[in-house]
Formats: C-alpha cells, sequence, structure tokens
C-alpha cells in the first residue's frame, strides 16, 4: 500500500485514540441551515481563535510554500486579488460570492476606495470597524442571482465557498450572466482529484472526514470544473494547483492538534464547553495534510474571463 494511505490510517487510528469523533458522521446530507448553524458557532469560537483575528476563514497559503512560526498567511488570496485590482483601474464594481465575515472586502476596500463591493452568503457579517467601507452586505444563496442585473460586475471572486455548491454549473452560469464581457471570475477552492466512484475505501474515508467536519456535502471531481468553464462562456486566464502553496501549513496545523492533544484530559477539561459543530474542525484540520499529500483532494486557483459572445 503506499505510504501516504499507510499515514492516513496510522493518523486516524491516532486520532480516534485521543477523540471520540464519530458524531461528525451523524448526518449523511448538510442543508443549508446546517451550514449557516456551523458558520454561527464557529465564527468567534473557531474561525477567530485559531484562524485569523479579522474574520477570515479559509486556509493559509505562501508563494514560496514555507511555514515559519509567528507569521500570518491568511491575507494570500486578497493580496492577489488586490494585485489584479491595481492592475485593472477599470474594475469598478466587485461582487464576492461566500462573503463569510467579509474581511477579504474589508481588506481589498481598504486598499481600493474607488471600488464598490457586494457580499452575499447565506450568513453574512462584517465588523463594525469596517462599516465605514464601501461594502453592501446580502443575505442570499449565490445559485440565484436573480436580485443583480446582467453585466453589472467587472469581477466576481468566491474563495472557499463553492465547495458547499452541489450545482456548479448553475453559479457558473450566474455568474457568467451577471459580469461584463472580459469580467473576472476568480476562484480559489479545494476539489477531489479522483472521480467519486473510482475512490478506493480508504480514499472515500478520508475525503468524508474532510467534507463533514466542515459541513460540506461532498468535494467535487476537479474534473468537472472545466466542463463548467467551457459550457458557461468562460476561458481560463490562469488555473494553479497550490499543493506546495498550502502542504507545509496544512501540515503545520496537523502538528498542533497533535500537540493539544498530547495535554489529553486537560484538553477535553477545556474543550468541554465547546459545541459538537466546533470540536468537529480538529478532524478536517488535521486530515487535510493527508488527503493533499495523498493528492486525493487538491487545491486550486482558478482566474477566468468571461468570453465575448
Ligand atoms: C469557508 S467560508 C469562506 C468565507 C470567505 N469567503 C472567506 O474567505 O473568509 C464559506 C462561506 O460560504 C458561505 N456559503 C456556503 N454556501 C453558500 C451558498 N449557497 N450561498 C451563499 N453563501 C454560501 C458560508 O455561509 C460561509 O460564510
Amino acid at each position: 500500500m503506499e505510504q501516504y494511505k499507510l499515514k492516513l490510517i496510522n493518523d486516524f487510528v491516532w486520532l480516534r485514540s485521543k477523540v471520540n469523533f464519530d458524531f461528525i458522521f451523524e448526518k449523511d446530507t448538510f442543508s443549508d441551515d446546517d451550514i449557516v448553524r456551523y458558520y454561527k458557532k464557529n465564527k468567534y469560537l473557531f474561525y477567530r481563535l485559531v484562524g485569523s483575528k479579522n474574520g477570515e476563514m479559509h486556509i493559509d497559503i505562501s508563494d514560496d510554500g514555507i511555514h515559519r512560526r509567528g507569521v500570518k498567511y491568511q491575507e494570500y488570496h486578497e493580496e492577489k486579488i488586490s494585485e489584479i485590482l491595481k492592475d485593472d483601474p477599470q474594475i469598478k464594481n466587485v461582487l464576492e460570492l461566500g462573503s463569510g465575515q467579509g474581511a477579504n472586502m474589508a481588506y481589498l476596500a481598504k486598499r481600493h476606495p474607488d471600488v464598490k463591493f457586494t457580499g452575499i452568503d447565506l450568513y453574512p457579517t462584517l465588523d463594525k470597524k469596517n462599516k465605514k467601507y464601501d461594502i453592501t452586505l446580502i443575505q442570499g444563496d449565490y445559485h440565484d442571482l436573480g436580485m443583480f442585473g446582467d453585466s453589472s460586475f467587472d469581477m466576481v471572486y468566491a474563495v472557499e465557498t463553492l465547495c458547499y455548491s452541489q450545482n456548479k454549473n448553475q453559479v457558473f452560469k450566474e455568474v457568467n450572466r451577471v459580469l461584463k464581457p472580459d469580467g473576472l471570475f476568480i476562484i480559489y477552492d479545494a476539489y477531489l482529484n479522483k472521480k467519486r466512484n473510482e475512490l478506493s475505501e480508504i480514499e472515500e474515508v478520508g475525503a468524508k472526514l474532510v467534507e463533514s467536519g466542515y459541513y460540506l456535502n461532498q468535494f467535487e471531481y476537479v474534473g468537472n470544473i472545466s466542463r463548467y468553464i467551457q459550457n458557461n462562456g468562460f476561458e481560463i486566464v490562469k488555473a494553479e494547483n497550490m499543493k506546495n502553496k498550502v502542504i507545509n501549513h496544512m501540515k503545520n496545523y496537523q502538528a498542533r492538534i497533535k500537540r493539544y492533544l498530547k495535554f489529553g484530559p486537560l484538553f477535553t477539561l477545556f474543550c468541554k464547553p465547546f459545541p459538537k459543530e466546533v470540536m468537529g474542525n480538529i478532524v478536517p484540520v488535521y486530515f487535510m495534510a493527508d488527503t493533499v499529500e495523498m493528492d486525493l483532494s487538491v487545491y486550486m486557483s482558478h482566474i477566468l474571463k468571461k468570453q465575448k459572445s
């Protein structure tokens, strides 16, 4: 058996001996209400406490892929989008799908005061300190962008949110409609690197461990994305497999969990007040390093352009 699959099994056995995480498998599917409940509970207790003080809810990335202690890596996505805005001053109207706590828009609005930002999320929030920026929040489902007219945005971006969609073709169709010709669609997200029906039993468990802890129904096979791009009138400006830029940061999170769990009963006592929606995060954060290392999951960035019809 390949070495990474063995590692996944060993890690599973080790983590299960420290924490009983069976509860993450209680539900087979997650509704929008479940997703909202997950983000309500995790907004502060997980994403601010463990991740970013500014409210970013996405993974760490760096171009050199090196993890240095004490350095924050959560602003990578915003920096890259900011560079695109800097390069093209014609971009004035931007939509973020799944804007979460609005941290990405706040970062960008601060640096691009002449750009108008709109965020749509099932549960959108924005810190008081960021209300001074030109940011509009809309509570809604990004599968239906009917509140926006055709060709109303110069750019749409989506950071780690389309993984929740079980109908990405519809999202691509809607984004194409609301984008101006030549408008950009930027996506950062994780996918399965293999078709679901071709996964071995161990791989299926690996995928489920990451999906269930994040209240995700199913990661999509990465090969489907090119179909959505072509079918919906986009061309690829850049597509990148970011494995080397994310893997060491993921391994760092895995090592942190290992360190915490060595405290045994003390750690269990510390965790007692946390609800299961929060505790369940231990599982995907722990296993993501394994699934990306073994190329079962892939983290990609896409810069797409709406073709002129
Ligand atoms: C991992 S968070 C990412 C938040 C933000 N993009 C960021 O980078 O910090 C995923 C977000 O997608 C939102 N979401 C999931 N499904 C959605 C849907 N169908 N429509 C709108 N938002 C959705 C969730 O509510 C959550 O805020």
